[in-house]
């Protein structure tokens, strides 16, 4: 890794670790909670929320939903409409203390489902920075329970249709939302992640490999099949099926259906980054976090003009699994009849079967993928991989080390970037490097040490969120081990740093309170403000007292400068 040479590309002093329960910034920024966990959307749900008995479910989809994590801001007729995913809830948190965090009746059940989804909000700068602006036309919530379409080559194959559904083309809700992307045709992608932990069998499993590959079976994290059949397995076997899809939804119409595109493959989906190839082609990178899963690339047939119709483009492509050589080269292997052995359908329900198929390479939990807007170079966030070296995944292939997951019990995580033949991210080959390895120099000497760029002032474990700024710097959010301990002794809370590309140097720029991760970044228009998600927070942050709320926070520089 090239080290800083000349000037620091940085515009603000780094700061040190924290492990207490507030946000801290650089010197100069501010900081302010824009929306939290039962914030009204619309004036009918003003103090919804209650300290003692959190949102009222007649009340549930009116708010802002819990567990904030991916997000895009977009530009609609000069109203900036924020669309934001709201993960998974914390049930303990969200119901009644006598229900011990199981729904204890269908509207306990609703209310979870409520809570969870997409929210789409208008925001506007006003003397006191950014509000959330309640009764906007484009405010929307979407839930578990939304009615949306299935696109592309699986919609209407028979692993989708369902008794409610037997034409296997329309489907309710999006479900564990995790990151996000968007379209060139500034359409939001939410992506669909641990889908499988919502469903559970009152009886018998149906027998597959793909019910095991995607870890369903047993009981449902929230108890929805008790109360909606349609989560139970044994009743709706090709349910699940319909799920774990990145689904496009258009924020400048909250009327519009939400689209799940098959096209881009089902697996646990963390994030979609949508590129240009040279020729027009779309390009769309996926990362699948589990451990020993893989990196995925979709690339259109059809081309993109921009102003034009984007029909199609998402559904009718190729999907392809990345193999890392341990020369530091690589290729994308397209998922094909040929390549896989399977049904074209198949292989956009079974995806993760294919690309073992296909051979591509066992990651260490893909999360993020960002490209950089100045040169055609792409990141992607190996969060961590305890198992790597160790033992095989979940009913999937071994788990050797390999040239960019070379740690055994990988806990730190690292980031791998490539840059594609000829500058083309719709080229077959590509070369690839460690752009850092996390690790803690205070504890190992050794590859746990972490690269070159890590030292004991930037220390961090188990990065997930990155996303660049239009000056070409890689913003890179933690959700890691916090407890300030043993191997992670100095690192203190989930943090988000600011990376060099030319350089390799990394600074800490923001820590969160105790018990969260940092997830979620976007921008205002005019680049002054960040809009940063905060993720499960422990204590009683930001209010102070009560229940813990996860929150999207406005950070912006005491001076007005724009910085992003
Ligand atoms: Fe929801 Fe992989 O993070
Ligand atoms: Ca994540
Ligand atoms: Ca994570
Ligand atoms: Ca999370």
């Amino acid at each position: 890794l090239a080290r800083a040479a000349g000037a620091s590309r940085f515009t603000f002093a780094p700061i040190g670790i924290a492990t207490d329960h507030e946000v801290h910034v650089p010197a100069g920024f501010r900081t302010e909670v824009l929306v939290r966990w039962g914030d009204p959307l619309w004036s009918d749900a003003e103090g919804a929320y209650s300290a003692e008995t959190g949102v009222p479910v007649e009340m549930s989809d009116r708010v802002f939903g819990e567990n904030t994590d991916g997000m895009a801001l977009f530009d609609i007729d000069g109203h900036e409409v924020i669309a934001v995913n709201s993960e998974y809830v914390n049930p303990k948190i969200n119901l009644p203390v006598a229900s011990d965090g199981v729904p204890q009746n269908a509207d306990e059940v609703r209310l979870l489902k409520n809570l969870q989804g997409v929210t789409v909000m208008e925001v506007a700068k006003g003397a006191a920075g950014y509000a959330v602006v309640k009764d906007s036309p484009f405010n929307r919530r979407i839930t578990h329970d939304t009615e949306m379409t299935l696109a592309g080559p699986l919609a209407g194959h028979a692993l989708v249709r369902t008794n409610a559904d037997p034409e296997g083309r329309t489907v309710k809700g999006t479900m564990n939302n995790c990151g996000s992307g968007r379209t060139l045709w500034g359409t939001y992608l939410t992506c669909e992640e641990n889908f499988n932990g919502y469903f559970g069998a009152s009886g018998e499993m149906p027998a597959g490999e793909g019910y095991i590959r995607y870890g369903l079976g047993g009981q449902g994290r929230y108890a929805y099949e008790i109360y909606d059949s349609r989560f139970d397995i044994s009743q709706e076997p090709n349910e699940p099926h319909r799920h774990g899809f990145v689904t496009e939804i258009d924020p400048s119409d909250p009327t519009s259906t939400p689209v799940k595109r098959t096209a881009l493959g089902r697996f646990k989906h963390e994030n979609a980054e949508m590129v240009q190839a040279s020729d027009g082609r779309i390009v769309v990178y996926l990362g699948d976090d589990e451990r020993g899963e893989y990196l995925y690339r979709y690339v259109s047939n059809g081309v993109y003009v921009a102003g034009g119709s984007p029909e199609g483009l998402l559904d009718d492509g190729t999907l392809s699994v990345a193999l890392f050589n341990d020369d530091q080269t690589g290729a994308w292997l397209p998922l094909t009849p040929e390549s896989t052995g399977m049904e074209a359908a198949e292989i956009l329900c079974f995806t993760r079967l294919a690309a073992s198929a296909a051979g591509g390479t066992t990651m260490d939990r893909p999360e993020w993928v960002a490209c950089n807007p100045l040169r055609p170079e792409v990141y992607c966030a190996l969060t961590n991989n305890k198992n790597r070296g160790v033992a095989a995944n979940a009913g999937g292939d071994d788990m050797p080390v390999n040239g960019p997951n070379p740690r055994e019990t990988n806990t730190y995580g690292q980031i791998v970037r490539w840059t594609p033949a000829g500058g083309n991210h719709a080229a077959d080959r590509f070369n690839w490097d460690l752009y850092v390895m996390a690790g803690n120099p205070t504890v190992y000497d050794n590859a746990y040490g972490g690269s070159e760029n890590i030292t004991a002032g930037n220390m961090f474990n188990s990065p997930d969120g990155m996303a660049f700024s239009s000056d070409g710097m890689l913003w890179i959010q933690t959700d890691g081990d916090d407890d300030n301990d043993g191997d992670f002794a100095g690192m203190g809370n989930n943090q988000m740093l600011v990376g060099d590309p030319e350089t390799g140097e990394i600074a800490r720029f923001m820590t969160v309170p105790n018990g969260a991760e940092v997830t979620g970044l976007c921008w205002s228009l005019d680049k002054t403000t960040a809009f940063v998600g905060v993720q499960h927070p422990g204590g009683a942050w930001p209010d102070g007292t009560g229940r813990p709320r996860s929150a999207i926070v406005a950070v912006w520089r005491q001076d007005g400068a724009a910085f992003g």
